[in-house]
């Protein structure tokens, strides 16, 4: 029996992985590597001294889906396979909502053919939309999304609920993750976005190494916070890999039922909280600006994860220091400068 992971030498199915791995589980990776590298997976191998197999396919690609269906006793999937940038979410949304939501069609649609009803979706916070709420629980209906991203998760939430409807025998966990940011403790597994980073903690690593000469910090004139700078809900991205654990642990308990969690760790830092301390922890500048709000940006919101430490037994353990320190122990690793 093993747990599938498309998109699992991604940034956060590769953590996954890891803590899957740890936990003695056997698992199925697929990727694509279009937003990953091939150096991931024995880099996952360095970390738990453990194998598994591995497929070069996209997940859209149904036969070659149901090939590794076919091959592998699978139990469950993880779903990490999905595009996640915001602004070419804007302007692609055509390829968003094929690879997303279509993806996540083929793949439930093969495991409906191979009987695997056990299934955990990676989602966001954006799914709650704009609105006057900072603190975020589940029981929320979900907003309006403001860009095709999020509505690739809003949609394919939709798409769940109706598949348990349609079928109670489904166990189902909708993780709504919240700002996901970190390395694994080694340095060896890390995000590494291609080209100029829109997210904050990736292009503060960017400026840190000297790749990119400063940050634009958007907008300091939030009445909302504590220093006027945005503030958000940052998880380690180890954390948040163990609450995938918890959640499959969950879904194996229940036997059948959809749940929705968030996981975030509940306490939203400043933007410029994050700088202060990864300058700091780190022992390094990263120069930089005030400039203009971002179009679309909230000021504050963040996790309630009442629900999640009460019926996962989860809770984000890591600290801001750890975020930092362990994202330029990652940069440090793997830079090519
Ligand atoms: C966005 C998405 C979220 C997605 C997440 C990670 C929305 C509303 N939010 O979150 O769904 O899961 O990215 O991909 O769609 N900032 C700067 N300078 C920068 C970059 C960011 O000041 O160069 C600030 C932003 O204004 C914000 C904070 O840092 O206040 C976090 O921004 P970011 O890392 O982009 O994440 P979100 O916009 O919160």
């Amino acid at each position: 029996m093993a747990i599938l992971l498309p998109g699992g030498a991604g940034y956060i199915g590769s953590h996954t992985a890891v803590e899957l791995l740890n936990q003695g589980k056997e698992i199925v990776i697929v990727d694509d590597f279009s937003n990953s590298k091939s150096e991931v997976l024995d880099k996952i191998k360095q970390i738990t001294g453990k194998d598994f197999k591995f497929y070069e396919l996209n997940y859209l690609d149904k036969e070659s889906l149901e090939k590794v269906f076919e091959e592998n006793d699978i139990e469950a999937v993880i779903n990490f396979a999905g595009y996640k940038a915001v602004g070419e979410s804007v302007k692609k949304p055509i390829e968003y909502y094929i690879n997303n939501v279509s993806g996540a069609l083929v793949l439930l649609d093969t495991m409906k053919k191979y009987g695997c009803k056990r299934f955990i979706f990676s989602s966001s916070a954006t799914v709650y939309g704009e609105r006057k709420e900072v603190e975020y629980t589940e029981e929320m209906k979900r907003g309006e999304t403001t860009n095709p991203y999020g509505t690739t998760k809003a949609m394919i939430e939709k798409i769940l609920e109706d598949i348990y409807t349609s079928d109670p025998e489904w166990s189902i966990g909708i993780l709504r993750y919240f700002n996901p940011v970190g390395a694994h403790e080694s340095g060896l597994i890390g995000e590494n976005p291609q080209g100029i980073p829109n997210n904050l903690m990736p292009f503060i690593m960017k400026v840190a190494n000297k790749e990119l000469d400063h940050l634009n910090i958007f907008g300091n004139d939030y009445q909302e916070t504590k220093d006027g700078t945005g503030a958000r809900d940052f998880l380690h991205v180890v954390d948040l890999a163990i609450g995938h654990i918890k959640a499959l642990e969950k879904l194996e308990q229940e036997k059948t039922g959809i749940y929705v969690y968030n996981l975030g760790t509940g306490n939203p830092y400043t933007v410029q909280e994050m700088v202060d301390t990864f300058q700091k922890v780190n022992h390094v500048v990263v120069p930089y600006q005030y400039t203009a709000r971002r179009a679309g940006d909230l000021p504050i919101y963040y996790a309630n994860s009442e629900k999640a430490k009460k019926e996962l037994n989860w809770v984000a353990t890591k600290t801001l220091e750890d975020m930092c320190k362990d994202s330029w122990n990652y940069v440090q690793k793997n830079s090519n400068k």
